[in-house]
């Protein structure tokens, strides 16, 4: 029940453009600015939470939203289509009277489904995190079954598999009440390994994953599962008791070989990239100062900065600088280098109270940041860096995103030219209605359907 002594009347995560919209959109043929790169051909996916009906605002919290994906294909330099559609789950299909999907999973992991996407051997799925298992779905994005990876998968999985480029496998850590840590890889067929489980009683909040050439990258750190101190849907909270780490574990998941390494007490969704250099690790973060600890109902703990954790396998320590100071979140790489040294990020602005704008090019060589401003009430999420053909630089190619217009309260998908960061976009797409902000998304090409982060 909710404390009566708390207000219930807001919520920042439904305001505004967290709001969710009412219906499901197809619409064709939408108008173009500028001219769409002839080499992109597929399509444009976002997925974030859009609760099907109006929930309780005090107990809301942002992850807990049912799933809406969004679509926007593109081929000859047209834009053929949008569409908007909810990920079903069991909740939604029967709010929305609908069949539920079949699948692995009815009764225990068949929750919401709303975070990212996963392409693997020709198949789109949509991901969660914590216990559930991913949603299929097909090319105009309805949901089609519940997959455990042709029964692969033994427990839930996660919302942030990424593709090893190096080895052309997915890795990823999942995590669940009261279950292990688990290092899990995914082969091209579809099928899971899983190859390591830690065992860390606290059930940390582990949403992302990082590898270098040699190493899987464990972050521990303070947000722990309190469903007795949680008021919201999403049981994971600030743990003053606990302690903040990093390990880093072979890439074979011998555990024999773990090695933990004190971390700042932070908390860390998502990692930039990390490689080897010698007897050192460089982890590049996304660093919030504390998470879920002021605020239960959703990620409004201050600016996150982007941040370089250097861990020295010699003397056993981390040491950390600030990349940039500036808040920011949501960050990409040039996938084709993921584990490797790089030089360019890409991440979205997020200042205090949560307010989002422009995106920013980060090149960490350098140590210089490029901003691009949408103009005045016009609002970017996650960037998706695509790489050019025969692309020439690890910043030859475009990127992707999905823009909140506040004037015209509808959404663009706007293009720019990575090497022109701050210059005029290549192309703005206008959408018909507004995209809620939401969490992530990938750009698929026609050609290798299935082939995304
Ligand atoms: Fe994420």
């Amino acid at each position: 029940m909710p404390d009566p002594t708390l207000p219930t009347h807001t919520n920042l995560f439904l305001a505004g453009n967290f709001a969710p919209i009412e219906q499901e959109t197809t619409t064709f043929d939408l108008p173009i600015h500028g001219k769409v790169p002839d080499e992109l051909e597929g399509r444009f996916l976002r997925i974030g939470p859009n609760p099907v009906k109006t929930p309780d605002p005090y107990s809301y919290h942002w992850f807990g939203g049912t799933g809406m994906v969004h679509g926007l294909r593109l081929r000859g330099g047209q834009a053929e289509w949008y569409r908007s559609r909810y990920v079903v789950d069991s909740h939604e299909a029967k709010a929305l009277g609908r069949d539920p999907i079949p699948g692995p999973g009815a009764g225990d992991r068949d929750g919401i489904v709303n975070t990212n996407f996963m392409g693997v051997d020709g198949h789109t799925l949509a991901l969660v995190e914590a216990g559930s298992l991913p949603v299929e779905l097909d090319y105009e994005l309805e949901s089609i079954a519940r997959s455990d990876f042709q029964g692969t998968l033994e427990a839930g999985f996660t919302a942030h598999p990424k593709l090893d480029p190096s080895f052309g496998i997915y890795r990823a850590l999942t995590y669940e009440p009261n279950g292990p840590v688990r290092y899990l890889t995914v082969d091209q067929a579809g099928r899971v390994s899983t190859l390591a489980r830690i065992d860390l009683p606290h059930s940390p909040l582990v949403h992302d994953v990082t590898f270098t050439a040699t190493s899987i990258v464990v972050l521990d750190l303070p947000v722990t599962f309190q469903p007795q101190a949680a008021h919201t849907s999403f049981p994971w909270l600030w743990n003053e008791k606990q302690a903040s780490r990093v390990g880093l574990l072979p890439l074979d998941g011998d555990l024999s070989k773990l090695q933990w390494f004190d971390a700042p007490r932070c908390f860390v969704f998502h990692f930039l990239n990390s490689y080897d250099d010698d007897e050192r690790v460089i982890v590049d973060v996304v660093r919030h100062d504390r998470m879920f600890a002021s605020n239960q109902q959703g990620v409004n703990e201050g600016k996150p900065v982007l941040a370089r954790w250097t861990i020295d396998r010699r003397t056993k320590r981390l040491t950390e600088s600030i990349l940039e100071e500036r808040g920011c979140e949501f960050p990409r790489i040039n996938d084709a280098i993921g584990g490797q040294y790089y030089r360019f990020g890409y991440t979205a602005h997020w200042g205090e109270n949560v307010q989002f704008g422009p995106s920013m090019k980060h090149d960490l060589e350098r140590g210089i940041t490029e901003v691009h401003d949408y103009g005045v009430g016009r609002i970017a999420l996650e960037p998706i860096f695509v790489q050019r053909q025969n692309a020439a630089a690890e910043d030859d190619g475009w990127v992707l995103s999905y823009v909140y217009d506040s004037e015209r309260n509808a959404s663009d998908v706007v293009i720019l030219d990575a090497r022109d960061f701050s210059g005029n976009p290549v192309a703005t797409i206008n959408l018909p209605v507004r995209v809620p902000y939401g969490f992530h998304g990938c750009w698929v090409p026609d050609v290798a359907v299935g082939e995304v982060r």
